[in-house]
């Protein structure tokens, strides 16, 4: 049965998983389907004097994707400390529970036809004691999409990457190839055709470097669902 599910890491922090989960959005948008996203965790939030949290990737989803649930269900855990969650976690004195997680997961799942989870950081963060961030990917049965980046170095990440999921029982639904870093060396002309020689996971969009996503502060949703029909194969997301 095709995925409804699906969580977002990436071979790295600030690799794209944030601007992929939008245009994954947009795109389920554009083919009328209901499609919510959840950030269980972010660190590096910080708090304004009323005590109101300044939330990052689910504030700027639910602006620029126009979604409906509060934030505080989008993200239930959010840490001050730019840190990993587990690190963040002791130095505030607060436990991560995952059923918590799970709990929030499945009142905005209810909600949706397809959910969009994004990860924080990518899949070897420590979340918890004994537990990563990639954990959470198996407890709520999604489907891995992976975003990687464009240039040298990306086919070692992203087999690393595979070679994890397979081995530990995560379900791996595709590879996204996202160049936020504007990478121009040589090998982003080459890499995807190399990769999928060592992989048979599928790669679900390429990204090229967007100037214009800069400029533009996301704040064009024509032009963003514009990006993501040419640039994510939804129809192979949906099976
Ligand atoms: N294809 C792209 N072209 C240009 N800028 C991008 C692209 N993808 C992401 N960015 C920018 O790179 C930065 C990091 O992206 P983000 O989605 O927040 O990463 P992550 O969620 O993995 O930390 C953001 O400023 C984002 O707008
Ligand atoms: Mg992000």
């Amino acid at each position: 049965m095709p995925n409804k599910t699906f969580f977002i890491t990436g071979v790295d922090t600030n690799i794209g998983k944030t601007f992929v989960s939008l245009l994954l959005l947009l795109a389920f948008q554009q083919k009328g389907l209901n499609a919510g996203y959840m950030k269980p965790v972010e660190t590096g939030v910080t708090i304004n004097k009323d005590g109101s949290k300044n939330y990052l990737d689910g504030r700027r989803l639910k602006i620029d994707a126009g979604l409906l649930a509060n934030l505080e269900i989008i993200t239930p855990y959010a840490f001050q400390s730019p840190l990993s969650p587990y690190a963040a976690s002791k130095l505030e004195n607060k436990t991560i529970c995952i059923k918590e997680i799970l709990f929030k997961f499945y009142e905005l799942n209810s909600m949706y036809d397809y959910m969009i989870v994004e990860g924080a950081g990518g899949m070897l963060v420590p979340l918890k004691k004994n537990h990563f961030v990639i954990d959470i990917a198996r407890y709520i049965d999604a489907g891995v999409i992976l975003v990687t980046k464009a240039g040298l170095g990306m086919i070692n990440h992203t087999l690393l990457n595979i070679e994890y999921a397979k081995s530990h029982e995560i379900k791996i639904s595709g590879i996204i190839i996202n160049n936020a870093l504007n990478e121009n060396d040589e090998s982003v002309l080459s890499n995807k055709k190399t990769l999928l020689e060592y992989t048979d996971v599928p790669v679900l969009g390429d990204i090229p470097y967007l100037r214009t996503e800069k400029d533009l502060n996301l704040k064009n949703r024509d032009l963003l669902k514009e990006l993501a029909s040419k640039y994510i194969d939804i129809e192979n997301i949906l099976g």
